[in-house]
Parts: C-alpha cells; sequence; structure tokens
C-alpha cells in the first residue's frame, strides 16, 4: 500500500508501521513516503506533457535535503527563496541552472552569488532590483538571466495571509507599470531579459483565478514580444491547493489544461513553482499525548507533545489538519481540543474533534504536514526541531535527525568563552 492506511488495527507509511517509527525515533516525528513524492512530481510532469515545460519544485514548502534528493532523481528543477535555500539545492545536487530565485527582498549579497552562480532566472521583483542586478552582472562583465515578477492585481481567492497577486500586495511589478519596466531592463547591458513570472497566491481551490493569471500573462509576453523582446519561458508560480479534509481537491489534470490552453499560443516554454501540491499529502508528523483535561461535557482537551513549534499552521492561518489515532481505541466519541504544549493559547494542532478519547501516551498522526510543515518549525519555548524520516525501499532513513539542546546553545556562547568585542573598536 503506498502512502498513508489508517485502519482499525494498524496505521502505515509505504507499509512500515507508523507505531513502530514512533517508537524508533521518538515523537514529534515527521514520516514521509518517497514513493507519494516521486508520485506527486511525476503526476504533474506528465499532466505538462506535450508543451516545454519545467517543474521548479517550491522550496519554502519544505527543503529537507532527504526529499530534495528525491526530487532532483526525479527531474524536478526547483524555486529557492533565499541564498539559504539555494545552498541546500547545490547541496543536493541541483545545478544553477536548475534553480529560479524568487524573493521579494533579496539582499545585495544574495543577489551577488546569484548573479556569481548563473542561476536559471532571477525572478525579479522590482525596478530597483533589476538596476542591482544589472550593475552586479556589468562589474562582472556577464549578463544576468532575469525574469519580471509581474503583480496582475488579481484575487487568488485563498487565504488572505497566503494570497499575493492583488495591488495591495508587496509582490512584483504593479501590471501597470511592467511594460515600461520590461523595456527598460531588455535595454540593460547587464541583463537578459528570459521571462515574465507571476505567483499570485496558494492554496487555490478555484480555476478562475489560475486561468486569469495565466492568461494575463501569455498576454503581457505579447506586448512584449510586440516591443521585439524575445522572451525563453513564462513562469505561472505555484499555488495549485490540496485537500486538507478529504474532499475532493482540484483535479491536477485540469489545472494544467489551464495553463496550457493560456500559455501554448504563446509558444513559450512553461515553468510553474508548486510547493504544496507536491508535498502536502506526503507527510504525516507524528505526536504523542502527554495530558488528558476535562473541560466538563464530553469536552476534553488533548494535549500532544507538538504545537505551533513544530506545525505553525493551526495558529497562523486557522488551518485544518485532519488528527487520526496511530492505535485507534474502541469506546465512545469525545469532543477533543488537540492543543501543544506551548504558552500561547493559538497553539493548537486542531479542535472540536471527535474522536475516542485518548490516553496518556497514545500517538496521534497530524495528516498533510508535508508542505510548510517542517519547513516553518521554530524553536520557539527551546522546542528542538523534530526528527524527519523518509520511508522508503522497504525501510526507512533518518533525513534529519532531532535536535538538541546543545544544537541550539552551539550559537550562543556563555559570557566567560571569549568574543565579547571591545567598544572602542566599534567608535
Ligand atoms: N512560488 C512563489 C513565488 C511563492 O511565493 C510560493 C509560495 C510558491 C511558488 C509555492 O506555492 P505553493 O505551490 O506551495 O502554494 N506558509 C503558507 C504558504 C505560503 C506560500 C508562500 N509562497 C501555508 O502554510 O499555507
Amino acid at each position: 500500500m503506498v502512502g498513508f492506511s489508517f485502519t482499525a488495527t494498524a496505521a502505515t507509511c509505504d507499509g512500515t508501521d507508523l507505531a513502530t517509527l514512533a517508537r524508533a525515533e521518538g515523537t514529534p516525528l515527521y514520516v514521509y513516503s518517497r514513493t507519494l513524492i516521486e508520485r506527486r512530481y511525476r503526476a504533474l510532469d506528465t499532466a505538462l506533457t506535450g508543451h516545454p515545460h519545467r517543474v521548479h519544485y517550491a522550496l519554502k514548502a519544505n527543503s529537507t535535503r532527504g526529499l530534495l534528493e528525491v526530487l532532483r532523481a526525479a527531474g524536478a528543477g526547483v524555486d529557492a527563496n533565499s541564498g539559504g535555500e539555494i545552498a541546500v539545492a547545490l547541496c543536493a545536487g541541483f545545478e544553477p541552472d536548475d534553480i529560479v530565485f524568487t524573493g521579494v527582498g533579496k539582499s545585495g549579497a544574495e543577489l551577488e552569488a546569484a548573479v556569481a552562480a548563473d542561476l536559471h532566472a532571477i525572478n525579479a521583483e522590482s525596478a530597483g532590483e533589476l538596476e542591482r542586478v544589472d550593475r552586479i552582472a556589468r562589474a562582472r562583465g556577464e549578463r544576468a538571466r532575469v525574469a519580471v515578477r509581474i503583480n496582475p492585481d488579481i484575487d487568488a481567492a485563498s487565504h488572505p495571509g497566503i494570497s499575493t497577486g492583488s495591488r495591495a500586495h508587496k509582490f512584483g511589478v504593479p501590471i501597470g507599470d511592467a511594460r515600461r519596466v520590461c523595456r527598460e531592463a531588455a535595454a540593460r547591458r547587464g541583463l537578459h531579459l528570459v521571462g515574465v513570472h507571476a505567483h499570485i497566491g496558494s492554496q487555490m481551490t478555484t480555476l478562475d483565478p489560475v486561468r486569469r493569471a495565466a492568461s494575463t500573462v501569455a498576454a503581457f509576453a505579447g506586448e512584449l514580444r510586440d516591443d521585439g523582446i524575445a522572451l525563453e519561458h513564462l513562469d505561472l508560480g505555484g499555488g495549485l491547493g490540496i485537500s486538507y479534509d478529504g474532499a475532493p481537491a482540484l483535479d491536477v489534470g485540469e489545472y494544467a489544461r489551464t495553463l496550457l490552453a493560456a500559455v501554448a499560443p504563446t509558444g513559450l516554454r512553461l515553468l510553474v513553482e508548486p510547493g504544496r501540491w507536491i508535498v502536502g499529502p506526503t507527510a504525516v508528523l507524528l505526536t504523542t499525548v502527554v495530558d488528558v483535561k476535562p473541560q466538563g461535557g464530553d469536552r476534553h482537551f488533548v494535549v500532544v507533545d507538538a504545537g505551533m513549534s513544530e506545525l505553525l499552521r493551526p495558529a497562523l492561518y486557522d488551518a485544518y489538519h485532519r488528527i487520526a489515532p496511530v492505535a485507534p481505541r474502541s469506546g465512545p466519541q469525545a469532543t477533543c481540543d488537540v492543543v501543544g504544549p506551548l504558552c500561547e493559547t493559538t497553539d493548537v494542532v486542531g479542535l472540536d474533534r471527535r474522536m475516542v478519547l485518548p490516553e496518556v501516551g497514545d500517538v496521534l498522526a497530524v495528516l498533510d504536514a508535508g508542505a510548510y510543515g517542517s519547513a516553518m518549525a521554530s524553536n520557539y519555548n527551546r522546542h528542538p526541531l523534530p526528527a524527519e524520516v523518509l520511508v522508503g525501499g522497504g525501510g526507512w532513513r533518518l533525513v534529519r535527525r532531532r535536535q538538541t539542546v546543545d544544537d541550539l546553545l552551539a550559537c550562543e556562547p556563555a559570557a566567560g568563552d571569549g568574543g565579547a568585542v571591545p567598544a572602542a573598536r566599534l567608535a
């Protein structure tokens, strides 16, 4: 059985018992299915066949090296959002030409490194950034490959916190200025304008915004062609949503057809930057019940050892993730508020869940935790980052060992450890 299965007697990932994994590696623990990652990447790549394209997996969704190695072997490129993500991608074996570099606030050092590396494209967010890239490239006697990110002023119809394509959002060049900015970019000696980029939001569950963004970008490319600017590609970002509640989600084939209907007539290569769709459903977060507290009636707090420091999405976006017991109990159902151990009221995993009341020591699985789970984990309340295992090939591999408090303190010399800078040196 590929992927995750929860029955009355066993919970497994690609046939490997989740309870065994929790015992072997402890909790909180992220568990990934290698086969699911490969299958989902291939499903999207296959849906786009028939037109020149490349899937640049969005590293921000999850850049644990062990996962990137799987995606690289499958043929993916990547979308990086920082110098750190570029460095991890290179470590995982990606070539500079596999990488596009997005990001609303790229630092001078990041731009220097990106130009030096000769990435597939720097997705520039503003006229100012184009000017900075031009200056860096000319100083090196080079031409940097750039795409201009446009802000098409389209509502992604998603959660406001993860919508990026409206005028009020900080991202990209406003569509009204974009033609002038692109003409200026094309005239700069240090720049090679190779593409136009747009990403209007994440967790999109309707096709209309996708269709509108794709046709806006395609029409804009037509205007640039009229200006004598020959692009190589259109990059339509990521954003394809997944189902968090088990209801049917957008079909990947329909998504691909929607993009291609707009892009194919331009004859330009299509790049996409999916993150969540590829890795979201490929992981669970295993967590152990540490306390059960009655709230009156059949309502209880079920306190678990993972919270907003391991999975921030419920606290930050009110996000819903299904929760399943790894070893189901029998008995009457109760209403459970599954909450984390941190000193924050918003530190919840899932409220108002009907389930057989778990007991201390039971292991629960939080589903669809592969995207923006471990990637957004923090050390809040001095929680060490959780361990992560990749299941595949009939076994599993630790792809991130659990952090220790010593790891955290290694960055923090004690007063007696030296390293003090005399104030006079700053004067
Ligand atoms: N490309 C760009 C330029 C992006 O900003 C993003 C996501 C993606 C691609 C990938 O989008 P996806 O295919 O994963 O939807 N932390 C939030 C999601 C933030 C998304 C930010 N940008 C969450 O947990 O829902």
